[in-house]
């Protein structure tokens, strides 16, 4: 161990955004007052017609998770037989494939970006092949024009995993403009939250109505039940704790910025630490993870080294995303899961570190982060 000392106290790799608790009692307050709690009520309608001027998208639908909502996106696309997606996700983004009874085809992803490759997307369609599911990695944007590109040619559908992007924006237009379907999550541990808590979007009226029944039992009136739905629905406590949110947001997305830039400046010339890809001017990021990726070959330790030796100072960091999905048990054997077809996921699914990002994080504490890593 070095000279510098161990945190104090734990410092984890993130910690939820919340809210005053009195704004919260006035909400309730108001939710109690006409004791509605759930099923379309004025909160949940207030904050799907809030979060589409917010996210600048034409129509969105709230729902109880963002797994579920995915789930939804599928259905309502009616997609089926192979779906071509990246290894290097949140588990949800394979299973909610696999739930759907659609094959997860994994593509290898950029080497700079972290996102799947567009470049070889062509070359995994089939016959069988009816979508793209793509994911904003990180909030760092996908080759969108390139990806669209591709569905256009073999008339595919995008659907865009969005669950990190919240209020990322290319140019002027929202991330949740791209693709036919974007899903976003709003877990407690995002950016933005409802504590649990997804939404779709997209740009077609039709759609919204087909969603909208989707999640909730495909219930169109007290005499018809025209599809087979689930329960999605986002409740009124949690659409009113989301309202509040979305005056937190810009807040803590600047606070999260000048702490990458802290972070930017102590890790930047560290031979072996790679940082996070830069986007350009034109994209609006939301600053919500900080990753790096060590190259044991140049920094001369491991990415596990130093996650277990952060530990040791009181620093808890996560191997995200590890393992690949396509390590899983349940993916492993598909022929597309193989190393061979994915090379740079596997070598960054072995390089990579999400370090403690949150708004309330100390400056200092990131830099004596970084004094520490440098140590090694
Ligand atoms: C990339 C990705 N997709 C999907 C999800 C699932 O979202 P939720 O936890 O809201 O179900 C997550 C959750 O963290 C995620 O990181």
């Amino acid at each position: 161990m070095s000279k510098l000392e161990p945190f104090a106290e734990s410092i984890f790799v993130t910690r939820p955004v919340l809210p005053k608790i009195e704004e919260v009692t006035e909400k309730l307050k108001d939710i109690w007052s006409i004791k509605w709690l759930t099923n379309n009520g004025p909160q949940h309608y207030m904050l799907e017609r809030e979060l589409e001027k917010y996210l600048k998208v034409p129509y969105l639908s709230l729902f109880n998770n963002g797994t579920i909502a995915l789930i939804v996106a599928c259905q309502s696309l009616r997609l089926q037989g192979d779906v071509i997606t990246t290894p290097f996700t949140f588990a949800a983004t394979p299973h909610v494939l696999s739930w759907n009874n659609i094959n997860p085809i994994f593509c290898d992803i950029d080497e700079e970006t972290m996102n799947i490759d567009a470049e070889k997307i062509e070359s995994m369609i089939t016959p069988r092949t009816s979508a793209i599911l793509a994911v904003h990695v990180f909030g760092t944007p996908c080759d969108v024009k390139k990806i669209q590109q591709v569905a256009d040619a073999y008339g595919l559908k995008v659907i865009y995993d969005a669950a990190h992007a919240f209020g990322v924006e290319i140019g002027d237009e929202g991330i949740g403009t791209f693709g036919d379907i974007s899903m976003f999550s709003f877990h407690a541990t995002k950016l933005y939250h409802t504590v649990e808590g997804g939404a779709l979007v997209h740009g077609d009226k039709n759609l919204k109505q087909r969603i909208d029944l989707l999640k909730n039992f495909g219930i169109k009136n007290e005499d018809e039940v025209v599809m087979s739905g689930i329960n999605g629905k986002l409740d009124e406590v949690r659409a009113a704790i989301g309202r509040i949110m979305l005056n937190y947001v810009e807040e803590e997305r600047e606070k999260r910025r000048k702490l990458h830039e802290v972070y930017n400046e102590e890790l930047g010339d560290v031979a072996g630490i790679k940082l996070m890809p830069k986007c350009g001017e034109n994209v609006k990021l939301n600053y919500q993870y900080y990753v790096i990726r060590v190259d044991e070959k140049i920094f001369g330790k491991s990415r596990d080294y130093v996650y277990d030796e952060l530990k040791k100072y009181n620093v808890h960091t996560r191997k995200y995303f590890h393992p690949l999905c396509s390590e899983f048990t349940c993916y492993r054997q598909l022929n597309s899961a193989s190393v061979e077809n994915l090379p740079v996921a596997n070598v960054v699914g072995k390089q990579v570190l999400s370090l403690p990002m949150y708004g309330d994080l100390a400056a200092d504490d990131v830099r004596k982060i970084c004094r520490i890593i440098k140590e090694f």
